[in-house]
């Protein structure tokens, strides 16, 4: 079972003179199977977080542990085989159809020279279906709108079968069906997943746990019930708003309270 552990991670910014940005201390912990959030702020560090979290980014200080072990004592194949991520930005799949772009979830899992197997063209077209991109495997990557080049990306990060899913702002680009699809597909692959998630009551539904960052530090973490209070929206965000619980389920309702 994978648990992904980061303890005390410290990383600044290397060319920000006027606007240094620091991660200060930052931890957190996803158990093997636990939907984690983390929110905060445009510029908190959520982005810079979770760049430590899969080994793209080597903090200063502190360690990151997959399923016990430093990342950065493995190589990045080992980190490919077991983490997934999928990004605030897409790739530049330039001239890629929709399946060579999936098929790339595979390559961590193969030799340099390997072609692809039926098990690995069958894994990429379950992943297509899971995402409903089925019937788009022919056309241009680049052509495709935000909201199917999400579902994709998504469908890749499936296809690696990955024990660890880093997802960067998810439901971005998705209309409210498939925001709730995807949250309800992440939630069903039963993985270990740390997402940062803007809307604070898509993360009240799906996440077991939340961290909140602010200036690179976790000031918060707990359930939804615990962490998404009045004050803490108010003193993190600098939002009024109105908490009560959801009327059909047990996690906690954002209501913004947005007269002037
Ligand atoms: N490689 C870098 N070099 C310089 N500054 C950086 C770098 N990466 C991030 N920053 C700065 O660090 C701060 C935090 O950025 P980050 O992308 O982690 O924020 P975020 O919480 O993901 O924000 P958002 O909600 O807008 O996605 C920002 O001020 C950003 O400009
Ligand atoms: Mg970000």
């Amino acid at each position: 079972m994978t648990s992904l552990t980061l303890t005390r991670i410290n990383w600044a910014s290397a060319n920000h003179s006027q606007h240094p940005f620091q991660l200060r201390d930052a931890g957190l912990h996803v158990a093997a199977g636990e939907f984690v959030g983390l929110i905060g702020p445009n510029g908190s560090g959520k982005t810079s977080l979770l760049r430590c979290a899969y080994r793209f980014t080597q903090p200063e200080r502190g360690d990151v542990l997959l399923a016990h072990r430093n990342l950065w004592k493995q190589g990045a194949k080992w980190c490919a085989q077991r983490i997934a991520v999928v990004l605030q930005e897409f790739p530049d799949a330039f001239g890629l159809r929709v399946d060579e772009v999936v098929a790339m979830g595979r390559t961590p899992h193969k030799g340099l020279f390997d072609s692809d197997t039926l098990e690995d063209r069958q894994l990429v077209q379950q992943a297509l279906v899971s995402v409903g991109m089925q019937g788009f495997e022919a056309h241009a990557f680049a052509t495709l709108s935000g909201g199917e080049k999400q579902r994709v990306i998504l469908a890749r990060a499936l296809a690696q079968q990955p024990q660890l899913l880093i997802l960067d702002e998810p439901t971005n680009h998705l209309d409210p069906r498939y925001q709730l699809e995807l949250l309800r597909l992440v939630k069903r692959l039963g993985i270990g997943t740390l997402a940062s998630i803007h809307d604070l009551n898509l993360a009240a539904a799906f996440c077991d746990r939340l961290y909140v960052i602010d200036h690179g530090r976790i000031v918060a973490s707990g359930t939804p019930h615990q962490v998404l209070t009045t004050e803490l929206l108010r003193d993190v965000f600098g939002v009024e708003a109105l908490i009560d619980t959801h009327p059909l389920a047990d996690y906690p309702r954002i209501t913004w309270i947005t007269q002037p």
